[in-house]
């Protein structure tokens, strides 16, 4: 989101960017649920406008059944259908969810161009478009798994990816004094209610790598038998580990290759790490000889770093190897691969939820998920600050997650 756009025009852009990124799939592509995890395509087109028409417009005139088929997880609003359920949602089909798509469009759009919205229901739409970002990172990351997870592996289209071979950007720590720091979002400008209050925190002196864990460091973790070697993993990590069998991140091929939503090619050592899980990424730090940083550090540490990383907007759909050099003093942060943290994800002192539905928005989701941080080159660019907390369960991993490591400085 931009400051400079008007409400109106940021709607345009926003709306037609999901369908932009949905038109490179069959309608055959856009109704198949991969997991209980990841979502239709389909069913992201559909529940974002739903956003817009029961959050802001406040009735559901198109079909009052969009309210059950589409409502996510909001208790407040009824009903709704099983979240692991919604592939089997054939009707409404494909064009019914475009015609609801543009009809709610045309509403909020005379609403917006007749000033006859309401201060709290501008709010809601500014949040509307922050939510349907999220959903526009969900829709790749839940086509991947939908076409990665099948015998052919059928790229989503054809991508622009073209990095000449690097060397492995070096391993360079930046270290921070520590104190008393602030973190969270300020009060003004657009925030989610979980990055509030702005709030003191002790932070111990720390260091921080320059950079993600790079796939060079994962084959080295593979060729030393890290994915049998229980000492490394915390203990739940390893249960999943022999459970699910997990040999190497998502979408990597035994044949040194791995998929991407351009298709399959060869794993680049130099390239961030990527479809890594929680428990991946802490065993992974630990085998390095360090730890996960905490949020605390995170913000901290990238408070004063420009968002300069690659997102969705660059159509690579892939992170990229840094090309900061090691002296550089800059960190390869936002953009490329979200980035796992140790800490809890855990209302901030003074946390308030927004009011009424909304407030299930967020803080209804604080108990057994991580913290995560920076964006990735899923992301839409503009989507993500310093502030920003995603957050997901330990053991999932269909994410554009990596991580990055960190040391304590005696
Ligand atoms: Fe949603």
């Amino acid at each position: 989101m931009h400051d400079h756009d008007s409400l109106l025009a940021a709607y345009r852009r926003v709306r037609a960017r999901t369908v932009a990124l949905s038109a490179p799939l069959s309608a055959e592509d856009q109704v198949v649920q991969p997991s209980a995890d990841a979502s239709p395509t389909k069913w992201h087109l559909a529940h974002t406008t739903w956003f817009f028409e029961e959050l802001v417009l406040g009735e559901l005139r198109f079909d009052p059944a969009f309210r059950m088929l589409f409502n996510s997880y909001y208790e407040a609003l009824g009903q709704r259908i099983d979240r692991a359920r919604r592939g089997l949602v054939t009707r409404p089909d494909l064009a019914r969810v475009h015609a609801y798509r543009s009809d709610v469009d045309a509403r909020i759009e005379r609403a917006l161009t007749t000033g006859s919205l309401e201060p709290p229901a501008r709010s809601r739409l500014e949040l509307g478009l922050h939510h349907e970002q999220q959903h526009q990172e969900l829709i790749l990351t839940d086509i991947k798994q939908v076409l990665g997870e099948q015998p052919l592996q059928p790229a989503y289209r054809e991508l622009s990816v073209s990095d000449t071979p690097r060397a492995t950007p070096a391993l360079a720590y930046r270290t921070f004094a520590g104190g008393i720091v602030d973190i969270g979002a300020a009060s003004q400008g657009f925030a989610f209610d979980n990055e509030r209050p702005r709030h003191r925190s002790i932070v111990e002196p720390f260091a921080l790598a320059n950079r993600p864990i790079v796939n060079a460091e994962v084959l080295g973790f593979i060729a030393e038998g890290g994915y049998r070697e229980p000492r490394l993993w915390l203990a739940d990590g390893w249960d999943t580990v022999r459970h699910d069998g997990w040999r190497a991140p998502m979408y990597w091929r035994d044949d040194g290759t791995l998929y991407t939503l351009g298709g399959v090619r060869a794993i680049d050592p130099s390239e961030p790490a990527c479809h890594l899980s929680y428990y991946e990424a802490d065993a992974l730090a630990r085998w390095l000889g360090g730890r996960l940083p905490t949020e605390v550090e995170w913000e901290v540490a990238v408070a004063e770093q420009p968002t300069n990383g690659h997102f969705a907007d660059d159509d690579r759909f892939h992170p990229a190897p840094s090309t900061l050099a090691a002296g550089d003093g800059r960190l390869q942060v936002f953009g490329d691969v979200w980035e796992w943290t140790a800490s809890a994800y855990a209302p901030y002192p003074g946390f308030r939820p927004l009011p009424g539905a909304l407030g299930e928005y967020n803080g209804k989701f604080m108990s057994g998920q991580q913290v995560l941080r920076g964006g990735s080159c899923l992301t839409p660019r503009g989507h993500v600050r310093a502030s920003y907390r995603n957050f997901f369960p330990p053991a999932a991993r269909w994410q554009m997650t990596g991580a990055r490591i960190a040391k304590d400085v005696a």
